[in-house]
């Protein structure tokens, strides 16, 4: 298994507040957090600001408090709130004050991991390139982070400033929150901080695959001094409150160590007075070019969760809630695709991604009603058979709660708890606030369904058959050196220090002389072999792509786990003078990793071969020019968009390599997100007004085998386990705001670097949505009528649908009380079927939402002595 962002140390300052102006106190002891003296149970879930528009920021995190989450939590991406050493900036997207009052606005509290590492599949971890440019700094040896070091060759020692640079930037956050009173002490909602660290990352990695194992020693001894280091300079910053450390077993004593993971029921801190606490919880995985798309199922992850709570756990953090977009040159890599939606129970575009929103909706509520028994003390464990177990919370000696667990991942079994029978599903718990009445089963996903998360199926826009787009103007990019940016070194240069990551691109250009006597109308046939670091490049020879012998083009690239790549391909020459171009492509700079700072990108050996011998031309003179013609030109840009740069013409080149298109555009109508279809493209960029949307690369496909369409959720999960979309792009859809769009004349342009066809982009927005669900006369009642002086003997199950973006049901398409089958999208009516049509039709149809109790008295009895349920499709829109 690939290194997971497991991030390993985390150092959280905590402060306090409450109500906007009123001061907070947090604390904790061996429990939980205590805010207010008062012991919490807390969930808390990732939204990081940038991945979205400040316009959406307000939906997203009211459907979070929708969702039950008492807390968000976001990174500070360095790399961009400070692109150049000093100077800041916090503007649009990045207006990070803006998005904590954004939460605080909502009532909820903010945990704010300050960095100044990040991972997160950012761009280099959110650390800045220009830090990898001071001299003497070295990130991966550690001890001279914060220890004077001698320098050998000067011969005295030297400060290294790696620390100080964090320690600035450390400080320049925390004034900046100061100054706005957003701390919790100051009546902000900023109830935690967090430090985190690049090296404790490493150190993890080295601890889970022990092909690192000698390194894991070195990084030991250096990350304990580290550890204190961090601590003292978050300490100094006088937030007065407690720290948090994630897996870092020996963390001082005043300071929380915490878990990450796919499951932390088995973590324990490393010490009795310390809650036990969970900083990242994934909730599916992240998307790469070039591979399919993973996603965890709502009752595993519920499952870990209930586990959590149900051994002692007291705060959650759920990585994503809502995912998000890398937008522009934000990703990291190498290969991370522009899309973050993380299969998060908000999807990319701000939608309520169901059933996981629902599912764990009902989760966090039924986990609220148990809160007074989770906090009061430690459970009681009980063994109620193999792999089935109880742990029981004590308020007073006749008044509990209780989780019922089967932990095996494979036999459904019956258990007798407190003198009662339960059925517990193979890998799922059961959650009674009584004792007595399961009020959620983590396996039972009684909420409402979506058909497709991103079914963007209306009012789609096809750019060319669209009246007020304009025809396509192009532009075709120069092959190799196109202007006075140029240089030459008498080597092949590494990528990365070459660019300092200002463009994805460097050009390498040499040419090849063939002495030989050629016979006309013959070509002297070479090999050529050209191995990369990474994470692309295309090949052309005397400007001409290199495709002649073979029908591919020449262009080789790597993939997330390996972005090194050997391109070998057949060429032609002609007598004398050839040139030969070499456009090597970043795709994102690692952010995770062992040496992810130093790991290096470009061609690093380029050899020609015949029959006879070969030459090494690894070692000539070679002219580079970093970035595009196009991007020196700024073809992007709003400005240019009546340039005469642009050809215009009734014939518009396709499939056609390093060319640069634009038109003009009217979005499809609704105030809804818009998602712009690539299948039509190969690789490239795109921008819309000018904001830059992202990388596409939408002919790598992932391979065509591992994906399974129905994963069972049951057993240990990990980011290989389910994935959908095998043989196919990663990402065909990209997301373009809303908030960057006018009612007509957008300006599209798009990068095309491999070649594809324009004309067959479309645009399409959601004007409506169908939504499902799918209850049966045995499931519990809804988690919200919960009450415990009630008898829950008199309480009916229901079948609950709603719609969100401020739609209305128009329609019902299904409703059968019996036995019907089949999943939303494709319900069948069953051998005992009862159209109850018109009852939801009466009930729902023009209303937000709707709720149908599923009794005999309401619905009739179509087959009595069989066990029966509902299932309704319904259509929400304007
Ligand atoms: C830390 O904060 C406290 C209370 O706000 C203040 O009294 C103290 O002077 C501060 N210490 C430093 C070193 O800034
Ligand atoms: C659980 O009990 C029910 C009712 O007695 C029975 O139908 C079912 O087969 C039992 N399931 C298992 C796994 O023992
Ligand atoms: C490069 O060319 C541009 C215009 O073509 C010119 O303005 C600029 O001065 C040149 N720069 C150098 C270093 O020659
Ligand atoms: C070959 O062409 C390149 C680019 O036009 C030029 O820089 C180089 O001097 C030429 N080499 C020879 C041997 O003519
Ligand atoms: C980049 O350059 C620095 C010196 O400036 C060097 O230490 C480092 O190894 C280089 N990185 C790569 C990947 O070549
Ligand atoms: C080509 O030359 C480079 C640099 O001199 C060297 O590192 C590399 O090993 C050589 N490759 C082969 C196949 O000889
Ligand atoms: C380009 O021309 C169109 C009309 O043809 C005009 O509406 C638009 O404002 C112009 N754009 C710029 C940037 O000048
Ligand atoms: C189920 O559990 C068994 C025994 O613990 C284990 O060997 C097996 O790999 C597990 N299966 C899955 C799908 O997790
Ligand atoms: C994207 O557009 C292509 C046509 O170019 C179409 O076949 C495909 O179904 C569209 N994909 C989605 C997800 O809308």
């Amino acid at each position: 298994m690939e290194s997971k962002k497991l991030l390993l140390v985390i150092i959280l300052s905590m402060l306090l507040v409450f109500e906007k102006g009123a001061s907070t106190t947090v604390t904790y002891d061996h429990k939980a957090l205590v805010i207010d003296g008062k012991r919490r149970i807390l969930q808390s879930g990732s939204i990081h600001y940038p991945r979205t528009t400040p316009e959406i920021w307000p939906e997203i995190i009211r459907k979070a408090k929708e969702g039950g989450l008492d807390v968000i939590e976001s990174y500070v991406f360095w790399n961009y709130h400070e692109p150049v050493k000093g100077e800041y900036y916090f503007e649009g997207r990045f207006d990070l004050v803006r998005f904590v009052k954004t939460v605080q606005e909502a009532g909820l509290y903010v945990h704010l991991r300050i960095g100044p590492y990040a991972c997160a599949e950012w761009n280099y971890g959110g650390f800045p390139m220009w830090l990898h440019f001071i001299p003497g700094i070295k990130f991966r040896t550690t001890n001279e982070l914060f220890k004077e070091s001698v320098d050998q060759s000067l011969k005295k020692p030297v400060l290294f400033s790696m620390q100080n640079e964090m320690k600035l930037f450390l400080a320049k956050i925390v004034d900046l929150m100061k100054d706005e009173n957003l701390f919790a002490t100051q009546g902000g909602p900023i109830i935690l901080a967090q430090v985190v660290s690049f090296i404790f990352v490493m150190m993890d990695v080295f601890v889970v695959e022990n092909e690192y194992g000698n390194v894991e020693w070195a990084y030991g001894v250096s990350g304990e001094l580290y550890v204190k280091w961090a601590a003292e300079t978050a300490v100094n910053l006088n937030t007065t409150v407690p720290w948090v450390m994630c897996a870092q077993e020996d963390a001082p004593d005043s300071v929380i160590n915490t878990c990450n993971g796919f499951y932390c029921d088995r973590f324990t801190p490393n010490s009795l007075s310390k809650p036990k606490m969970w900083t990242e919880n994934y909730v599916g995985w992240f998307l790469a070019f070039g591979y399919p798309v993973p996603f965890r199922p709502v009752e595993d992850l519920a499952f870990a969760v209930a586990r959590f709570f149900e051994t002692g756990g007291t705060f959650q953090n759920y990585y994503m809630y809502f995912g998000g977009t890398n937008f522009g040159r934000t990703a990291g890599g190498p290969l991370v695709a522009t899309s973050y939606d993380y299969d998060a129970p908000i999807d990319e575009y701000g939608f309520i991604s169901q059933p996981k929103w629902g599912h764990l909706r009902d989760l966090h509520k039924a986990i609220k009603h148990c809160e007074e028994y989770l906090v009061n003390a430690d459970p009681i464990h009980l063994s109620l058979g193999l792999k089935l177990e109880a742990h029981v919370y004590y308020k007073s000696s006749n008044d509990c709660a209780a989780f019922l667990a089967n932990y095996g991942n494979s036999s459904d079994a019956n258990v007798t708890f407190n003198g009662k029978s339960y059925f517990l599903h193979a890998w799922s718990v059961s959650i009674l606030p009584d004792c007595k009445n399961v009020i959620f089963n983590t396996a039972k996903v009684v909420s409402q369904k979506t058909t497709g998360s991103t079914a963007f199926t209306h009012n789609t826009v096809t750019i060319e058959n669209s009246l007020e787009s304009d025809p396509w103007g192009w532009y075709q990019e120069k092959v190799g050196i196109a202007n006075n940016h140029s240089f030459a070194s008498p080597r092949l240069l590494e990528q990365i220090n070459t660019t300092k990551d200002t463009s994805d691109f460097l050009w390498y250009t040499t040419s090849i002389n063939v002495e030989e006597n050629i016979k006309k109308r013959k070509a002297k046939e070479l090999q050529l072999m050209v191995g990369s670091l990474g994470h692309a490049a295309l090949v052309f020879v005397n400007k001409k792509p290199v495709a002649d012998l073979e029908p591919s083009l020449g262009f080789g690239y790597g993939n997330h786990d390996d972005a090194s790549f050997v391109l070998s391909k057949k060429i032609h020459l002609k007598q004398g003078n050839n040139t030969v171009d070499i456009l090597s492509m970043m795709v994102g700079l690692q952010n995770y990793g062992p040496w992810f700072d130093i790991s290096g990108a470009g061609v690093f050996s380029v050899i020609f071969s015949d029959l006879k011998n070969s030459k090494n031309f690894s070692s000539t003179e070679w002219i580079y020019q970093v970035g595009l013609e196009g991007e020196y030109l700024g073809l992007d840009k709003v400005s240019l968009a009546n340039s005469s740069l642009w050809i215009q013409g009734s014939s518009v080149p396709v499939h056609q390599s390093l060319i640069w298109y634009k038109t003009s555009f009217s979005p499809p109508e609704g105030r809804g997100p818009i998602s712009l279809n690539l299948s039509s493209m190969g690789k490239g960029q795109a921008w819309v007004n000018g904001q830059h949307i992202g990388r596409y690369w939408s002919s790598y496909r992932s391979p065509s085998t591992g994906c399974s369409d129905n994963c069972d959720y049951r057993g240990a999960y990990d980011s290989w386990k389910c994935l959908k979309k095998c043989g196919q792009p990663a990402q065909v859809l990209y997301h373009v705001p809303r908030s960057w769009l006018k009612p007509e004349k957008n300006l599209l342009v798009l990068h095309e670097e491999l070649g594809g066809d324009p004309s067959k982009i479309s645009f399409s927005t959601r004007s409506g949505q169908t939504i499902c669900a799918h209850v049966s006369e045995l499931d519990p009642p809804p988690v919200d009528t919960w009450k415990t002086d009630k008898d829950q003997t008199s309480q009916e199950p229901s079948l609950q649908l709603n719609c969100e973006q401020g739609w209305t049901i128009t329609a019902v398409n299904f409703a059968s009380f019996g036995t019907p089958t089949g999943d939303c999208g494709a319900f069948i009516e069953g051998s005992c079927h009862w159209d109850v049509l018109s009852i939801v039709h009466q009930g729902c149809v023009g209303k937000s939402g709707c709720s149908i109790p599923i009794t005999m008295a309401k619905l009739g009895d179509p087959c009595p002595g069989v066990q029966k349920s509902l299932a309704v499709e319904a259509f929400c829109s304007v």
